[in-house]
């Protein structure tokens, strides 16, 4: 299974790749503040970061709409201590269950920096379905998909509407034109 960055490097790597991208994997600690947006967690991360080479850091979360976008910026957090059932138990009987994952990839290279954002809408599934993703995936059914949870989809299924591979496509695409 691997933890959750393996997964996300791996997404990542394989979108960029479409590009002709190679995409590397630093192991280093980055300051990450607090805050509601993807994108300012992401930037701010990248900016305090003081590395002399093309890099960049993706910030992600699941924002549930009934719950104001919890777990969103605590979702690590929302996965280590109440975890899927957690969120299953907050959203039992509700039939609003509308959610969405956004990602944020800032990317840096000498003095260029840009964002990308990536978002994905669905809903919150009534029960864990599937063993494919991590993190949230079998909780969330893609409102693209057929029904299925991001855990019952295989990694191309998932990469053709992810949050991620959206974001890093968008990256991709960027550095193809430049
Ligand atoms: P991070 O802060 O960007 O590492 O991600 C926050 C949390 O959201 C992590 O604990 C991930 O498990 C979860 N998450 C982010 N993206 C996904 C995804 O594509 N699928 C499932 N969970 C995700």
């Amino acid at each position: 299974m691997g933890t959750s960055s393996d997964h996300k490097y791996e997404e990542a790597r394989e979108v960029l790749a479409e590009f002709g991208v190679e995409l590397e994997r630093l192991s280093i600690d980055r300051v990450e503040i607090q805050a509601d947006d993807p994108e300012l967690i992401a930037e701010y991360s990248l900016k305090v970061l003081d590395v002399d080479i093309p890099i960049l850091i993706e910030d992600a979360g699941l924002y549930i709409d009934k719950y104001y976008g919890f777990p969103g910026p605590y979702s690590s957090y929302a996965l280590r201590t109440i975890d899927n059932e957690g969120i299953l138990k907050l959203m039992e009987g509700e039939t609003e269950r509308g959610a969405r994952y956004l990602s944020a990839v800032a990317f840096r290279d000498g003095d260029t920096s840009v964002t990308f954002t990536g978002e994905v809408g669905g809903r919150i599934a009534e029960e864990m379905r599937g063993t494919n993703g991590f993190g949230y995936d079998p909780i969330f059914m893609p409102e693209e998909g057929d029904g299925r949870t991001f855990g019952e989809m295989s990694a191309v299924e998932k990469a053709r509407i992810s949050h991620r591979a959206r974001a890093f496509r968008k990256l991709g695409e960027w550095l193809e034109a430049d």
